[in-house]
Formats: C-alpha cells, sequence, structure tokens
C-alpha cells in the first residue's frame, strides 16, 4: 500500500469511530470512503454495532454488501443521523468540489440529509481557492450540447466526461460535464449560476454544508 492509500485507510478508520450504535448513515462514494465502510463492516461482525446505511453509488452499495452494512433508502428514513463522504477539494471555508466519481448528486442528497457530514481526505485534496480540479456537474443527456455551451459563458470550456469513448453514465442514467473552471473564488455565487441553467441536475460544489474534514498528513490525523 502505497502513503496515500495508507492515509486514505487511517482517516476512513477514524471516521467509522464516529458512527455509534442505532445510527442511519449515509455512505458517500470513493476510494477513501472504501477503508470506512469496511472499518464499519469489521465493527458489525466484532462488536455487534446495529447501523443502517442509505449509499450514494451503486459501487458503494456494493462494498456495503460485502461488509455486511444494512442498506435502507429515502421510503423508510426521513433524516440521517450522520453521512461521510470523501471529496476532490477542499478549502480553506472547508467549501468542496466533488464528482471525481460521478456520484455528486446522490452524495449531495445524502450530505443534506444528514444532520452531520464528515468528509474524510488525504492531505492532497487541501487547497486554498477551489478550482484547479475541474468541476463536476451532472447534466440531463437530452441537453447537454445546450447546458456545455451555457455553462461555458460562466469562463470554461467543459467536456463531456467519457467512459471508453462513450459518454459516462451515471447512476442517475444521466451525463457528466466536467468544468476546468481552473479558479472559484466565489463557490456559492459560481454553484447558483451553474444551478439555473436548465438541464443542470447538480453541481460539485457542496457550499456550507460539511461540519468535520478528517485529514490525513503524514504522521498525523487533522481535524477541523
Ligand atoms: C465521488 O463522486 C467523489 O465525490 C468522491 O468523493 C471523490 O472523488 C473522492 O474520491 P477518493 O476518496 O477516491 O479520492
Amino acid at each position: 500500500m502505497n502513503e496515500q492509500d495508507k492515509l486514505k485507510k487511517a482517516v476512513g478508520e477514524k471516521a467509522a469511530t464516529m458512527v455509534k450504535d442505532g445510527m442511519k448513515v449515509g455512505l458517500g462514494s470513493g476510494t477513501t470512503v472504501y477503508w470506512m465502510i469496511r472499518s464499519l463492516g469489521e465493527r458489525i461482525q466484532k462488536d455487534g454495532l446495529k447501523i443502517e446505511g442509505i449509499p450514494s453509488s451503486n459501487q458503494t452499495a456494493i462494498w456495503a454488501e460485502e461488509a455486511g452494512i444494512p442498506l435502507t433508502d429515502f421510503s423508510h428514513v426521513k433524516e440521517l443521523d450522520i453521512t461521510i463522504d470523501g471529496a476532490d477539494e477542499v478549502d480553506a471555508n472547508n467549501h468542496l468540489i466533488k464528482g471525481g466519481g460521478a456520484a455528486l448528486f446522490r452524495e449531495k442528497v445524502i450530505a443534506q440529509a444528514a444532520k452531520e457530514f464528515v468528509i474524510i481526505v488525504d492531505q492532497s485534496k487541501i487547497v486554498d481557492t477551489l478550482g484547479e480540479f475541474s468541476l463536476p456537474v451532472e447534466v440531463l443527456p437530452f441537453s447537454w450540447h445546450r447546458t456545455a455551451n451555457e455553462i461555458s459563458k460562466l469562463g470554461c470550456v467543459p467536456t463531456l466526461r467519457v467512459n471508453e469513448e462513450e459518454p459516462l453514465v451515471t447512476d442517475n442514467g444521466n451525463y457528466i460535464l466536467d468544468c476546468p473552471f481552473k479558479v472559484i473564488p466565489f463557490p456559492d455565487k459560481l454553484n447558483k449560476e451553474i444551478k439555473s441553467i436548465v438541464g443542470v441536475i447538480e453541481t460539485g460544489l457542496f457550499i456550507d454544508m460539511v461540519t468535520t474534514v478528517i485529514v490525513g498528513e503524514k504522521d498525523n490525523i487533522n481535524i477541523k
């Protein structure tokens, strides 16, 4: 395991300790979340931890089932106690860019539904200002050319995310536009502008949603 993976494992395991008996847990997506899910699975097997999870992606649902985490959905649960997820960038105000794994829409749903929203990242994700990572935006396939053109007026040239030369289709049946703004000085304003374009399902900007960020640093876990 390389150094970055060790940090991802460490923060994943740390976040799993925040989950208590009886909690409804939002399960994010990505390689850092993988370690958190494994750790929760161990506590279920060894300590009899009783929880239910709502997964943010089909891949997460598979990992959760393998780990023995019982799953539920929003027809049974109004509110989650805690959601734990990764991120692609975390800025100085704990605003985020997410969606590198194309799961941003369901990730935002489980983030908004939770009393606590905990982000787990290695130190490479920490930035002063968002935008170096191209902003993922989930869009309706029907109108994606037009939506991309409207987003380009806000200062970037979006590209359609592809998988083996075909458009990547999200778990919701939509497309992802990757939007290289380079610098996003006013993420709240940009988020509102993009969201006002018809055809946009959701953006990867998570503004004022986070309660805790757990950062894996060399020889240290930093909580902010
Ligand atoms: C998924 O859509 C993303 O928001 C992930 O949370 C993000 O890409 C972090 O993934 P890693 O933990 O694999 O870096």
